[in-house]
């Protein structure tokens, strides 16, 4: 039986997650030395080393990425136990780890805010990032629960849908198409068009849509942000397609006027997912159930008018 301590264990974690000692002992408040003689112990007692130096680059060996995947495990199991505990004392406490897609951004953070009230114990991280960065954390296993549109279909998931996601076309209110009505999608041929860059999965939707009704549209500006792309359609670059979550202000000042055209808006819907397989923890169910709850008060057709009550499929 190896003879190690769960500091030892949890400082190896740390170096390799950071893969430098130096930020390790940053994160964990100890010194340099300490972080050395912890890994030289642990490494003895396995008798394999960990680490490999090259250069300035530290990396795990085969052992040490084992070793790491068993302590994410184990920390896991272990944070859950916690809060199973609390749960039993009748308080929710705990660290609830999400991650988002940029458009999901702009009401998870309110659904976070009332799930707060209620559970001020609960600890919260939320990453915001692209739908290809996304999937990457849902693969590594590095958050309770992931909020996108359109789940990967070669991976296990548990995947719950819970609110529509229309894509819808946008121009600056004073765009000659805005006056429009049945645009026919063709039309969007001959206009500067503002794209979300690769790994977008709004980027993914909107070219599957052209693709499919072989449109090839004139793409002026490849932008990695919702709200750059907003900036420059309101500054005349172009027209774009973007989830109708990300534009309620511009809309209800009227900057902003969502297109009619045809085959638009794109259906998608936002889904709550975790890897299946994946214990999740009391703090992660609770969490589940009041996104369940309350996103049904969020209504986006009520707010942008011309939007069809139900647009998604
Ligand atoms: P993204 O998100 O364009 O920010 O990647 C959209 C999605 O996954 O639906």
């Amino acid at each position: 039986m190896i003879q190690a301590t769960l500091h030892q264990l949890h400082v190896f974690e740390t170096v390799a997650r950071h893969g430098s000692f130096t930020r390790a002992a940053e994160e964990l408040s100890i010194a340099q030395p300490t972080v050395s003689t912890q890994i030289k112990q642990l490494t003895k007692s396995i008798g394999l080393p960990l680490f490999e130096q090259i250069g300035k680059q530290l990396y795990l060996t085969d052992v040490g990425r084992e070793l790491l995947t068993t302590c994410q495990t184990l920390f896991e199991s272990l944070e859950n136990f916690e809060m199973t505990v609390a749960d039993l004392q009748g308080k929710k406490r705990g660290k609830l780890r999400l991650a988002t897609v940029t458009t999901a951004k702009y009401f998870v953070p309110r659904l976070l805010g009332s799930f707060c009230k209620q559970y001020p114990d609960v600890e919260i991280s939320l990453q915001v990032t692209n739908h290809q960065k996304l999937v990457r954390r849902m693969l590594a296993n590095q958050d309770d629960l992931y909020i996108l549109s359109r789940p990967p279909e070669d991976v296990k998931l548990v995947s719950q849908p819970f609110l529509d996601n229309p894509l819808v076309a946008i121009a600056a209110s004073n765009h000659p198409l805005a006056q429009r009505q049945h645009v026919p999608l063709k039309a969007l041929q001959g206009e500067s068009f503002i794209m979300r860059e690769p790994g977008s999965g709004t980027r993914n939707a909107v070219k599957q849509l052209f693709d499919r009704n072989g449109i090839s549209v004139n793409v002026r500006l490849e932008l990695g942000s919702n709200e750059a792309i907003k900036q420059s359609v309101l500054g005349g670059l172009g027209i774009s397609v973007l989830s109708a979550h990300c534009l309620l202000p511009e809309l209800t000042m009227g900057e902003l006027v969502v297109l009619d055209v045809a085959e638009l808006p794109i259906p998608c819907r936002w889904y709550v997912v975790h890897l299946s397989g994946k214990q999740l923890s009391v703090v992660a169910q609770s969490f589940l159930q009041h996104l369940l709850t309350e996103s049904q008060k969020i209504s986006i057709s009520n707010s942008i008018s011309g939007m069809p009550e139900s647009s998604c499929a």
